[in-house]
């Protein structure tokens, strides 16, 4: 029969409480000679410490000792000699166990009946080792105190351990949270889109044609007019002003919704944006651009490209007071860079961070998405610099 006497009931994961059975703390007995075994047995009978009864386990040799703690990961302390099958078998044993089985959590105290072969100070400190104790000191009181305070400490490093994994599981749910949230915001930016080419699709054909239609029918009644300067030509010529003001607001309505250009690649929906931002504002708005061929992104870059510059075009018309804005789209090597600046009052970056808007944060999640990087340059009354890279190896293998 093996001497050593160990419990078959492990901990897979151990907890920061006494695991061993009926709530005790496990203290491994490590020493060739069986009169230590049997005194500290005696020693340590009934004690009990940090709200746990001690159940002592058994091993004879270092070696035996490595099998039973790779069988049990909740040994709390083990009491280990240090000259077994040879000199130095027991601090042999500690580089095993706090290398090999990875277990920094249990706490050992050397015990050795030859003062001479006490441990360097650097082995006490780079082992972790709790303490370190002569056969002689085998007294009850003496063993008590030693493990007291080891077991104290073993608790204070499984909580911080079980600690540590759960702020661990709350972050990789948080990561992970996140990607779905990413992804979500993706999918709505997807079906906005097609909604939105659905809509322009829908108006250009339908309301299109219908006003169209209108136009010429009013053109053909006023030629069939018997008086052409009556009043009802007066009325008939405002009506006619009313449905080209229509076709006109139509068209706009349309081209916002998915510029035509877009079809055609960023740079012309940018030229479109540019001209319509300076048209609208009175804002003088210049783009510097490689020449379309220069650049070939798919649709899905290509419109989420188009999406921020009008959201930064956006941010200016309404909280720049800006006198010009410049626009940048350059490729540096794998680098697609985009550039918004104008030279209005700008704003405090710390200030904007307590909004509850979505402008910049919908840019931030769009360039995130693509893996590329946004910086926002602002100061009260120094004007406004939004700079965007995206990788274009990354963009090649999103849509
Ligand atoms: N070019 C700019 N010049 C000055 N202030 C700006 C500029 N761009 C953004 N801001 C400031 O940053 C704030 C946040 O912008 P953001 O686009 O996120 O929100 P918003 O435009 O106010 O609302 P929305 O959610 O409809 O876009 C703005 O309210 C404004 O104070
Ligand atoms: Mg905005």
């Amino acid at each position: 029969m093996s001497r050593s006497a160990y419990s078959e009931t492990t901990c897979p994961e151990p907890g920061p409480g006494p695991c061993g059975g009926q709530g005790s703390w496990r203290v491994l007995i490590v020493d060739d000679e069986t009169d230590v075994h049997d005194a500290t047995r005696l020693a340590l009978r009934g004690l009990a410490i940090e709200g746990g009864s001690l159940e002592l386990l058994h091993a004879y040799s270092a070696r035996e000792a490595h099998e039973i703690l790779v069988a049990q990961r909740d040994v709390a302390v083990i009491l280990l000699d240090v000259v077994m099958e040879c000199e130095d078998a027991g601090l042999r044993l500690v580089g095993v166990i706090r290398n090999e089985l990875e277990n920094g959590a249990v706490r050992i105290i050397l015990r050795t009946s030859q003062p001479d072969l006490v441990p360097q100070i650097d082995t006490i400190r780079g082992y972790d080792i709790n303490d370190y104790m002569t056969k002689s000191e085998l007294t009850r009181i003496g063993l008590f105190t030693s493990l007291s305070v080891a077991i104290r400490s073993y608790r204070q490093i499984r909580e911080l351990e079980a600690a540590k994994r759960g702020l661990e599981e709350q972050e990789q749910e948080l990561i992970r949270s996140r990607g779905k949230l990413r992804a979500l915001t993706a999918h709505r930016e997807r079906v906005r889109e097609e909604e939105r080419t659905h809509i322009a699709r829908e108006l250009h054909d339908e309301m299109g044609q219908y006003l169209t239609a209108l136009r010429m029918e009013a053109s053909m009644l006023a030629m069939l007019l018997p008086e052409p300067d009556g009043q009802i030509a007066q009325h008939l010529s405002t009506m006619r002003e009313l449905i080209d003001h229509a076709i006109g607001e139509t068209r706009r309505v349309i081209s916002r919704l998915r510029p035509v250009a877009l079809d055609l690649g960023l740079i012309s929906a940018a030229e479109w944006l540019a001209g319509d931002f300076a048209a609208r504002t009175g804002i003088p708005c210049d783009l510097e651009a490689p020449p379309e061929e220069a650049l070939e992104l798919d649709t899905e870059v290509a419109t989420t490209l188009f999406r921020i510059l009008q959201e930064s075009l956006t941010n200016v018309s309404r909280h720049a007071r800006a006198r010009r804005v410049d626009i940048r789209i350059r490729q540096n090597g794998d680098m697609l860079a985009l550039e918004v600046s104008d030279d209005g009052h700008g704003f405090d970056p710390a200030e904007v961070r307590e909004k509850k808007t979505f402008g910049l944060m919908g840019i931030r999640e769009r360039v995130l998405l693509y893996g590329g990087s946004v910086r926002i340059d602002s100061q009260v009354g120094a004007g406004t610099r939004l700079r965007i890279s995206l990788p274009l190896s990354a963009l090649e293998g999103t849509s």
